[in-house]
């Protein structure tokens, strides 16, 4: 734990005399609420008699400010010989005053600890404004060892997005980018040393029969400008012109008639061959393939970047080297993880792990039999080659809940493989379906369709209010960034794991928990702000004992859970964690404003509330920063 030397200052002015104790997982300079929790903690110890290391964990947030601002369960301190309810009394009589928090109460068997909010204003409010946007983060978290910061940090992969290049851009991309965005926000905030990364779909017999393609309909120019849409036009064209040569195929077949033509020297046998020069190195072949690469990539960047989202690395099923398969096959042969089956490499889960699980892993291929690799081959040789480059203490892979399957024969054979440690390193986040995802000029196909539809979407509505809509400096932009916002707010409003509806209507609304409702709560601070025109310095000396109403109370005690409310999300992973709690404390501010009034209030008020909007406008910008939105000034 560590206060620095400006809180002990600021606790002994609140005359906390006492130093707070040492416990791990504490930290008072970055969490306000952590001083209660120490503070509570060497009172309760005293109290119960129950050691602090006991304490101090059982000592819970709450999610409604009607229980109290922490809460502790009875039962929590396992004390022996009486009943839940008694303790609780025992210890409401012994307990002393306290210059942060009022006497507790008793509700079932918990105790309820209600903070002074006087007090807690006057270590909130100014911690929120000299932090800034590193309020709710926690460096600490992320050390290797915190008592020894020298050990250097946690180091996090966190792959997602993940598309695959001539091939739409589905919802599952879409759902990825956006919870891959986020978590890996959220650890970095957390002080880990994060590596984003994005596997694409690049390889395989499909990239020759694109470059077949490409001889056949491509168009340099078209290339350069739209490599994403021309790539995909060419790919379904050319697919269209093998599943017409499998018809022709099959009719002489069935005719009785010779296709051998046709099949050695067809669409597909061609696209065989060509791929089979990409493995082989052929200059020309990859030269063509990693043009196509190329081009795409740097459409997917500008994309990203309107998400705020960039990639330290662009691996691939490509990058995936030939030596670390050769090496991953020999190894589980020898480990007996795999064998072969009518010429073919298996691996059969059922005799690896006993009983329903084995099953439900199934017999996956790892080698075909003409002895091409498959995806979950090159997934496992990457696993290896991730780990060797990186030397990662945790990595994600944020893919849909349709892939469960395939990334627990991942980690399984990872551990089969003998490598234990590796594979209890490795995590999947899925997440459901997105349903009837489609814009208004038919089904969508790329990222940038639904972007520019729901941008287009939100530029209507901001028309229909003229005078605030001639007040937007560039409203095409804002439009655009507002309709990123109500697709990324729609998409983490549930839990990862639920399906849900794509809904323009809905998410473009500014009636209810809506990415624009998000945004026009955090414009409305900023307006405040720019037409009470006070200095920071007027702001930093405001008298914050004047904030007494009950509103302003409230939006305390709501906007000091902020870095709670961050370190739970560390648990769930879930971005409706932090969403529902922005919405929370939105609506606590959009009932506050009638009762706080800044423009016609006295001075001093009107610096003191200032102040509180202002640590109120910070913790909505960094959590709808931390979810990946860039929140407006203006709308
Ligand atoms: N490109 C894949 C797809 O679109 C997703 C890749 C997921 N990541 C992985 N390591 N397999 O389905």
């Amino acid at each position: 734990m560590y206060v620095s030397e400006t809180l002990s200052e600021k606790l002994k002015s609140l005359s906390v005399t006492a130093p707070l104790p040492k416990y791990s997982n504490c930290f008072p300079d970055v969490n306000p609420v952590d001083i209660y929790r120490a503070h509570l903690t060497s009172i309760l110890t005293e109290v119960t008699g129950v050691d602090a290391k006991i304490v101090y964990p059982a000592l819970q947030w709450t999610q409604t400010l009607e229980k109290g601002d922490l809460v502790l369960p009875v039962p929590a301190l396992r004390v022996k010989g009486k009943k839940p309810d008694e303790l609780a009394a025992e210890w409401v009589s012994k307990f002393p005053e306290s210059p942060l928090v009022h006497p507790p109460t008793v509700a079932g068997t918990f105790l309820q600890f209600f903070f002074k909010v006087d007090k807690l204003a006057e270590i909130l409010i100014p911690s929120i404004l000299t932090r800034k946007e590193a309020f709710g983060q926690n460096q600490y978290l992320g050390l290797k060892d915190v008592e020894d910061p020298s050990k250097g940090r946690k180091r996090m992969i966190v792959e997602f997005s993940s598309p695959n290049i001539a091939k739409p851009f589905h919802a599952g991309h879409l759902r990825s980018t956006i919870i891959g965005g986020f978590l890996s926000n959220l650890y970095e905030g957390a002080g880990w040393d994060v590596i984003r990364m994005n596997y694409l779909g690049d390889w395989g017999k499909q990239y020759g029969l694109l470059a077949l393609g490409f001889e056949k309909y491509g168009d340099e120019e078209a290339l350069k400008t739209d490599p994403i849409n021309h790539l995909y036009e060419i790919y379904v064209k050319i697919n269209k012109d093998l599943s017409e040569e499998k018809d022709q195929i099959k009719a002489l077949e069935e005719a009785g008639q010779d296709a051998s033509k046709l099949k050695d020297e067809g669409l597909d046998e061609q696209a065989r061959r060509y791929f089979k020069a990409m493995t082989d190195n052929d200059e020309k072949a990859i030269a063509q393939w990693a043009r196509f690469r190329d081009l795409s990539i740097k459409r997917y960047k500008e994309t990203y970047a309107r998400l705020n989202i960039k990639f330290d690395e662009y691996s691939g099923e490509s990058q995936v080297k030939q030596e670390g398969m050769d090496f991953a096959a020999k190894r589980m042969a020898e480990m007996g993880v795999s064998e072969e089956s009518e010429g073919a490499v298996i691996v059969d889960f059922s005799k690896h792990v006993p009983g329903k699980a084995g099953k439900s892993l199934e017999r996956p291929v790892i080698k075909k039999k003409d002895g091409t690799a498959l995806y979950l081959t090159r997934d496992i040789t990457e696993m290896m080659q991730r780990d060797e480059k990186y030397h990662f203490d945790h990595m994600i892979y944020v893919v849909a809940s349709a892939q469960d399957l395939h990334l627990r024969q991942l980690f399984k054979i990872i551990e089969l493989m003998g490598y234990k440690e590796l594979a209890q390193k490795v995590q999947h986040i899925n997440f459901g379906l997105v349903l009837g995802m489609s814009t208004r000029k038919g089904t969508v196909k790329f990222l940038d369709d639904i972007l520019r539809d729901v941008g287009e979407k939100m530029h209507e509505v901001m028309q229909k209010n003229a005078s605030k809509y001639e007040q937007v400096e560039n409203p095409l932009a804002t439009a655009d960034i507002l309709g990123i916002s109500s697709v990324m707010v729609q998409d983490m409003s549930g839990k990862r794991i639920n399906n849900y509806e794509f809904n323009m209507e809905t998410m473009t609304s500014f009636e209810g928990d809506t990415g624009p409702y998000l945004q026009y709560a955090h414009a409305r601070l900023c307006s405040i702000t720019r037409r009470a025109a006070l200095s920071p310095e007027e702001i930093a000396s405001a008298n914050l004992s004047l904030l007494t109403e009950s509103h302003a109370i409230n939006l305390i005690r709501v906007i000091s859970q902020y870095p709670d409310v961050v370190q739970n999300t560390l648990k769930t992973l879930e971005p409706t964690t932090i969403l529902t709690y922005l919405f929370k404390m939105t609506h606590t501010l959009s009932s506050s404003y009638d009762h706080l009034r800044i423009v016609g209030s006295e001075k001093e008020l009107m610096k003191a509330r200032m102040a509180l909007y202002d640590a109120a406008r910070v913790v909505l910008n960094n959590g709808m920063r931390l979810l990946g939105l860039t929140p407006v000034e203006r709308m």
